[in-house]
């Protein structure tokens, strides 16, 4: 729930600008803005000739039909969305969200056709207990890494220590790439080691311009999950760039 109408919208004119000038060479790139704003965003991106994809922080985790206030992964489809983010841990936490509750998302995002951004992390408390292997496995298994094939090869993940959002600390490159080659481990056992290789996986917790060289150095962290540093065009950019 960042940024305003204006903002939003300025906020995507310098991306786009950032990314015309040219030096973001081959990164993927999305934007993930409040869902009342994504209809404009797409338009803009699709006039500006940018290759930034739109997607959203949530969607419905059923189909469509009588759930007040809800919007269904089609809907969103319809008006330009190509991505989703599910089971990001704000709304695991004050929306009460299961691992349930997040494979039916999931599932109704990839028929949908839109690509599910599925999020875990572990607690602060659980990391102390040395529990975070437990927990991430717990969140992975119930979920995505029950999916088919065809499917977790569609599928992005994001590893977001709950510790790390927002709050200015920052999982060491080590601790990422622990958890990510955990992750990787993970899919190639459900799946197979060509589907593990495949399948992106972003860290997501307080990644800057000045950590984000030596986070995305790890082997097995593919690209970032950004919150705050993504609210200015310009560390964003740098980001990007790095
Ligand atoms: P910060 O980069 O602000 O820590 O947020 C990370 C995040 O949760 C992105 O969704």
């Amino acid at each position: 729930m960042n940024t305003h109408w204006n903002e939003a919208l300025t906020l995507v004119a310098e991306l786009a600008h950032a990314e015309g000038e040219g030096n973001w060479k081959d990164a993927d790139v999305a934007i993930f803005p409040p869902s009342l704003y994504t209809r404009h965003v797409f338009e803009f991106i699709q006039h500006a000739k940018s290759g930034i994809a739109v997607g959203v922080q949530n969607c419905a985790s059923t189909e469509n039909g009588a759930y007040t206030g809800e919007l269904s992964a089609s809907m969103l489809r319809e008006v330009g969305v190509n991505a989703v983010l599910i089971g990001h841990s704000e709304r695991r936490e004050y929306f009460q969200e299961s691992n349930e509750t997040l494979l039916a998302k999931t599932k109704l995002a990839l028929g949908a056709q839109l690509t599910p951004y599925f999020c875990c992390g572990e607690q602060l408390q659980d990391r102390k207990s040395e529990q975070h292997k437990r927990v991430v496995t717990q969140q992975l298994s119930t979920t995505v890494l029950t999916l088919s094939r065809g499917d977790m090869l569609k599928t992005v993940i994001a590893y977001e220590p709950v510790w790390a959002i927002g709050t200015g600390e920052t999982a060491s490159p080590e601790q990422a790439q622990e958890m990510h080659a955990l992750i990787r481990q993970l899919i190639a056992e459900a799946f197979d080691q060509e589907v593990a290789a495949a399948v992106r996986i972003l860290y997501g917790g307080s990644m800057k311009p000045d950590n984000a060289n030596a986070l995305l150095s790890q082997p097995d962290v593919d690209g970032g999950l950004i919150g705050g540093a993504s609210l200015k065009a310009a560390d964003f950019s740098a980001i990007i760039r790095a």
